[in-house]
């Protein structure tokens, strides 16, 4: 059988020329994989091999491949209006796109700011939350807080504010005025702590660090509500509604880094809904546009967006090319909808805990499995030696790594890190699908553990 076309890219002449995310391209050039189509949950590479999507990209193409709806409204709006003047103006479907968000979001979270990536949503709330501070006669309010193992993004500020060591030493001096309090990593505490003798301590403990640090100097705190780089780092019942109250005696702007966990992911369609707790910005994307364009926003509370709204000189000087780009828009709101009107974050809710139930089945006897975590469809599993002592596997086994590579070579694709594995799948997946998920992965397991 003659090689599919784009076959024909996936050569090491042709990688020469481009250079991939976290990526030695010396490595990848080996087996390199490149996705050629995909349909509903699954999708295939240049040579024809079909892959299960067990993490819709990266968390991302929530309405799942090849939606109608979404590939109708981008092509018309290609068709109408590919692009406006973004410093004369705006276009009908930003505005739209914007009323949308103000309805779907928690509290009085009305405004929004639209950006193409989750790095520029979460830039922008640093932007904002100064400005803010400023505006309200507290000038001093510049530092923000966050939290070991966390992810922001990629550039400047937000891998300043991230939380993984590796990702920011190549590149540091970090930006200043970010500071770190320990995740609410439970199984692992890092303050030796069980839950609930506890008393959510991780949060509690933030007061110490506030008045230390003095209050007068800290302009935010962002989190995600479910933390995916430290291995789907989910909090206590109490965790997020205490960091709440700290930040509202404080003064502190509350931002939630729903990237992922925004647009039905965790079971409701933010976060903000499944823990309770609104905050003062939201910045959210992947799920947005479900992949179809670059699209994310902050989200801004009535009490910060009304101090931008007024006299000369208030405004948000800060701007994108792309933002709020009409076919982004389209894509949004078409996206958005289908979520909403198609009960999403309800299935990610059965289907999740489904999962769970197929997972904790399947995996615990293999015993190899610490932890089964998540809300929703974002569901992680830590992987350990030894379940009893949850003694960790030696660093150079890599084991999450070993196994989610040899799941891909399977045909399914996942999250993995050294230690962990994540599903994070479309929301329209089916008990079918997670079935195969499951299997694939139970039968990666047993592959890599014969070897070790
Ligand atoms: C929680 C979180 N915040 C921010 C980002 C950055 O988003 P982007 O890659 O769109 O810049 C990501 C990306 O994975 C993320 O997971």
């Amino acid at each position: 059988m003659p090689s599919p076309p784009d076959a024909r890219f996936a050569t090491e002449a042709a990688l020469r020329h481009i250079m991939l995310d976290y990526r030695q391209m010396t490595e990848f050039v080996k087996e390199p994989f490149l996705v050629a189509r995909a349909d509903g949950i699954r999708f295939w590479d240049v040579h024809g091999k079909e892959y299960l999507d067990g993490l819709a990209g990266i968390f991302t193409v929530n309405v799942g491949y090849n939606n109608p709806r979404v590939l109708q409204a981008v092509t018309d709006q290609l068709r109408t209006l590919p692009f406006n003047p973004p410093m004369h103006g705006t276009n009908p479907r930003a505005v739209e796109l914007a009323g949308l968000l103000a309805e779907v979001t928690p509290g009085d979270l009305n405004t929004a700011r639209l950006v193409d990536s989750g790095s520029e949503a979460n830039e922008a709330a640093f932007k904002l939350a100064r400005q803010y501070h400023r505006q309200t006669g507290n000038p001093g309010k510049f530092k923000i807080l966050s939290r070991y193992l966390s992810y922001h993004g990629a550039t400047a500020a937000t891998m300043s504010a991230g939380g993984v060591g590796y990702r920011k030493t190549l590149y540091e001096p970090a930006a200043i005025g970010h500071l770190h309090t320990y995740p609410p990593y439970c199984y692992r505490c890092p303050y030796e702590k069980t839950y609930p003798a506890c008393d959510v301590f991780c949060a509690r403990t933030l007061r110490q660090l506030i008045e230390w640090e003095d209050p007068r100097s800290i302009a935010a705190l962002i989190v995600e509500p479910i933390s995916n780089t430290g291995g789907i780092i989910t909090p206590p019942p109490e965790y997020l509604p205490t960091l709440r109250q700290l930040c509202d005696e404080f003064n502190i702007l509350l931002i939630f880094d729903e990237v992922i966990t925004g647009f039905g992911r965790t079971g409701h369609l933010f976060a903000a809904h499944t823990f309770a707790v609104t905050p003062d910005i939201l910045c959210c994307g992947k799920g947005m546009s479900s992949g179809y364009a670059p699209l994310a926003a902050a989200m801004v509370s009535d009490k910060v967006a009304q101090t931008f709204w007024g006299a000369p000189g208030t405004e948000f000087a800060h701007g994108h090319t792309y933002a709020g780009n009409p076919v982004a828009a389209a894509a949004g709101l078409a996206s958005v909808r289908e979520i909403v009107e198609r009960k999403l974050p309800e299935n990610a809710r059965a289907m999740g805990a489904y999962l769970v139930r197929q997972l904790e089945a399947t995996l615990r006897p293999l015993g190899l499995v610490g932890d089964i975590r998540g809300k929703g469809l974002m569901i992680g599993v830590e992987l350990v030696a030894d379940p009893a002592t949850k003694r960790p596997f030696a660093p150079e086994v890599q084991i999450g790594l070993r196994i989610g590579k040899r799941a891909l070579a399977n045909g399914l694709l996942l999250r993995f890190d050294p230690h962990w594995l994540a599903f994070g799948p479309p929301l329209i997946v089916t008990e079918a699908d997670l079935d195969q998920m499951v299997a694939v992965l139970e039968l990666s397991i047993r592959e890599v553990l014969r070897e070790l």
